[in-house]
């Protein structure tokens, strides 16, 4: 499982580098307002900052709701770096754009993503990447692993090739469970990969080791 970061923030993206294990990254709108980048320039702009970072694909996504608006967002956005993935929301028109992007050689992530029908449909329009989105599903009382099974056990029936990125991930068992399900990709925040790190016993076992090492060396 690739393991993607979910930000716009450029150091975040850069300690994921330097961690070793950074495939790529995804953004939103939300993401990028959080980092204070408004207007066209400043975004696209950020965009060659994050894939100067990394060499893997980063989801760049569109603002327009209609095909003609999508595409020539789309082909502004691919134009920035080899790495770019045009992010379309999952709606008729964004169904449309994707097929387009496919049919003209544009990588695409497919997201907000609530349902195995509409993971059927963007998988039929060609999309290069699928973007269940888990937490939001688990905030409203439903079960988002579910879904992502699901969609597994439909792709590896029909022969899809989309990969399915599990989005909305909020934490270490999260990361987890997207692998136990059968997600290609995760994409969360840096803090949810770090998790992964913390155990009790590792703490107590270095802690001990270290301890005996110093009596023995005294
Ligand atoms: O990848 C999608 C993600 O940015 C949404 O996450 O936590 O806002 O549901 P969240």
């Amino acid at each position: 499982m690739q393991f993607f970061i979910d930000t716009a923030n450029l150091d975040q993206i850069q300690e994921a580098k330097e961690l070793g294990i950074l495939d790529g990254v995804t953004t939103n709108p939300s993401l990028m307002a959080k980092e204070g980048i408004t207007g066209t320039d400043n975004v696209l702009n950020h965009y060659k900052k994050i894939c100067d970072i990394t060499t893997g694909d980063v989801s760049a996504e569109v603002i327009s709701t209609d095909f003609a608006g999508m595409v020539e967002e789309g082909k502004r956005l691919s134009e920035i770096a080899d790495n770019i993935v045009v992010k379309v929301p999952m709606i008729k028109e964004g169904i449309k754009a994707i097929r387009w992007f496919t049919d003209n050689g544009i990588s695409t992530n497919c997201t907000l993503v609530f349902s195995a029908g509409q993971a059927i449909l963007a998988a039929k329009a060609g999309a290069t990447y699928l973007s269940p989105f888990i937490g939001r599903i688990d905030d409203i009382t439903w079960d988002g692993m579910t879904l992502i099974k699901d969609i597994a056990e439909i792709y590896a029936i029909q022969g899809y090739m989309t990969n399915i990125l599990a989005a909305s991930v909020r934490s270490p068992l999260h990361i987890v469970q997207a692998a136990k399900n059968g997600a290609d990709v995760v994409t969360c925040p840096l803090s949810a990969i770090t998790g992964l790190l913390n155990h009790p016993l590792t703490d107590i076992g270095l802690a001990k080791f270290l301890a005996d090492h110093k009596k023995a060396n005294s």
